[in-house]
């Protein structure tokens, strides 16, 4: 067992990256059997931290260590007194869930650094004035249900009925997983957390873009989140003969949706700052001597700007729109997500900054193209996000890598960041 803490999360991981759905590649999802062993063997190493673990109803994967009630006493004109921190919660954490065929750090480095710091802290005999909770989210990626943030909408109490109405690709709905999940009863979970009794939540996660690579550092902090829609289309044409059937007679499904791909892609690649990804497609029914009687696929819209992103979306409408009369094909949408670009806080992040400044000698901003936790988060409590640079910007690839160099650097701004918020509080 690995004892220098770089080693430790490097070699942690390694071992994570193993837990898999799929022989061969990495891949877990939302409630899946390598969730379910994910939990049990990152819930070991929080238990091996100090940390005390229950898994909510959602299946995220909590981890807490109570404040030190020592450190949370300060002496005040004579008097041993509560500082403004007793009580106080900070959370750290990101997503256990994975893309199909997913790196190792995409999700679980967020997860698995702030461990390791606690158990370097505790090994260097340091007490924190304020609770922790580590949390390892259930579901961020939106791979099963093609609706991302689950764990986290859970968490904060901001799981929707709508939600649970979606169905994954064998049919079962998000309410029906949770019930048996729950075993057989499911009541959608409250808020986890007072606002009032949390400090804030901290996320630490592979840039997944080159920037910081380019700029040779090794970590940086994030200003916002982009904003971000996805959808479910359907187009429903007329399934036919491919032999028979003359091209001027045909209502093609496929072929309004392919004319819809590069349509939304041109519009992107004219948009600046506009990002937009068909990533699943499935082809009813499905045969090579039939024409496409129905088409069902994904839509994902990015932008930093959310005014942008909402134009792009009524160009987008009207492209489908224009489309299918043309083709006399008929289309209908489903929004699965809907988010607007997030602020980080300029608070939090400046103590986060303070941190990255100490350990690295400077800090660099970025906007996130990438979703993550602290999105829905940010409605709970004020968020900040630690960057860590990764290999040619590569994520939602097996290739994806961050060196041990730079991850030391971010444990060690993480170790930073923890030991100078108990010292502005206890004096
Ligand atoms: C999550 O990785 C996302 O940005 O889709
Ligand atoms: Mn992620
Ligand atoms: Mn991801």
């Amino acid at each position: 067992m690995p004892t220098q803490p770089i080693q430790r999360l490097n070699h942690l991981l390694d071992e994570l990256g193993q837990v898999t759905d799929e022989p061969g590649r990495l891949t877990r999802t939302f409630l899946s059997p390598a969730m379910g062993r994910a939990n049990q063997l990152v819930g070991r190493w929080m238990k091996e931290a100090g940390l005390k673990v229950r898994v909510d109803s959602v299946g995220n994967l909590i981890g807490r260590l109570e404040a030190n009630v020592g450190a949370r006493l300060v002496h005040a004109r004579g008097r041993r007194q509560a500082t403004p921190l007793q009580g106080m919660t900070l959370l750290l954490g990101s997503h256990l869930d994975t893309v199909r065929d997913a790196g190792r750090f995409d999700g679980p480095l967020g997860v698995l650094l702030p461990i390791v710091a606690l158990a370097e802290l505790k090994r260097r005999g340091v007490t924190l004035p304020f609770a922790v909770e580590v949390l390892g989210f259930s579901e961020e990626e939106g791979v099963r249900f093609a609706s991302a943030y689950l764990g986290s909408e859970g968490y904060t109490g901001r799981l929707s009925p709508a939600t649970l109405k979606l169905r994954d690709a064998d049919g079962i709905s998000v309410g029906e997983a949770l019930k048996k999940f729950n075993g057989g009863r499911f009541l959608l979970p409250k808020q986890a957390q007072r606002t009032s009794n949390l400090i804030g939540y901290v996320e630490v996660h592979i840039e997944q873009g080159p920037v910081l690579e380019q700029r040779g550092l090794a970590v940086g902090v994030v200003s916002a989140i982009a904003g971000q829609s996805r959808f479910k289309l359907t187009w429903t044409g007329k399934a036919g003969h491919a032999g028979t059937t003359p091209m001027a007679l045909r209502r093609d499904a496929l072929a309004a949706a392919a004319e819809f791909a590069v349509g939304v892609e041109a519009l992107a690649r004219r948009t600046r700052g506009l990002v937009a990804t068909i990533g699943v497609l499935q082809v009813s029914p499905g045969a090579a001597n039939v024409i496409p009687g129905s088409v069902t696929h994904t839509l994902d819209v990015r932008h930093a700007d959310d005014r942008l992103r909402r134009r792009a979306l009524m160009a987008i409408g009207r492209l489908a729109t224009q489309i299918a009369g043309r083709r006399g094909v008929a289309r209908a949408w489903q929004r699965t997500q809907e988010n607007g670009a997030t602020p980080c806080s300029r608070a939090l992040t400046a103590r986060l900054e303070r941190s990255v400044k100490a350990v690295q000698g400077k800090s660099l901003s970025l906007v996130s193209g990438a979703g993550h936790d602290g999105v829905v988060m940010s409605a709970l409590t004020p968020i900040a996000m630690l960057f860590v640079g990764c290999r040619d910007g590569l994520s939602h690839h097996p290739d994806e890598y961050t060196s041990p160099k730079d991850l030391g650097v971010a444990l060690d701004v993480m170790v930073d960041f923890l030991q100078r918020l108990a010292a502005d509080y206890t004096g």
